[in-house]
């Protein structure tokens, strides 16, 4: 980078001259380019696993990262649109779960970019990816808030335990871990506070 340049005297002494560039100041905004890499391809890293194998865990990896995201976002809008009695205690444990969703959520995506893959991060393209069915926009009783979030859990466990298997057999050990250790128990313990809600036992009087 030249920002000095040094100016002939009169005598044998040489005294610096600075020459101001506006442009250099400015933001250069607006700019685009080709992506560096596109979606789907591998940037293998020296990490000990064959570009094949990285690529298959990717790929499982992306499609239980669409639904944890959709999963996170259906918590919100539970956590938001949750009416009745119990209002304040479900208001909590949803927020509580999304919270525990966006962290598995970093995970999950940060494992894909450590296996030189790309994991999704925009909203359309989770939408097109998830595997978990639409809600509708409107607000729903609590029985069907919490049956719709332990039918998106199901499918994420289901999901997640096929993948550590794979990713065992394949030999990848981080994979494998992060899914049992991460993403499996933490959706099973928010399936077991879910589903207890809707054990239908008596409040105050025995049955
Ligand atoms: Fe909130």
């Amino acid at each position: 980078m030249r920002t000095r340049e040094t100016t002939k005297t009169g005598s044998n002494y040489s005294r610096p001259s600075f020459e101001y560039h506006p442009d250099r100041a400015r933001p250069k905004t607006g700019q685009r380019a080709a992506e560096l890499q596109p979606f789907g391809t591998i940037a293998k890293l020296p990490n000990a696993l064959s570009e094949k194998v990285c690529q298959e865990s990717v790929e499982r990896l992306n499609k239980i990262l669409a639904d944890a995201m959709t999963l996170r976002d259906l918590y919100k809008k539970h956590h938001w649109q949750v009416p009745g009695h119990t209002f304040y205690q479900l208001h909590l444990l949803f927020d509580k779960h999304h919270d525990e969703q966006v962290e598995l959520i970093d995970r999950i995506a940060e494992r894909i970019q450590m296996l030189g893959g790309l994991s999704y991060a925009m909203a359309a393209d989770v939408a097109e990816a998830t595997s978990l069915p639409r809600p509708p926009k409107g607000r729903e009783e609590v029985p069907v808030q919490i049956s719709r979030l332990l039918t998106a859990h199901e499918i994420i466990l289901q999901g997640a335990r096929s993948s550590a298997k794979k990713a065992s057999e394949l030999g990848d050990d981080g994979t494998n871990d992060l899914l049992v250790s991460d993403v499996i128990r933490t959706n099973e313990m928010q399936v077991w506070f879910l589903a207890e809600h809707l054990v239908d036992a008596p409040d105050v009087l025995a049955d």
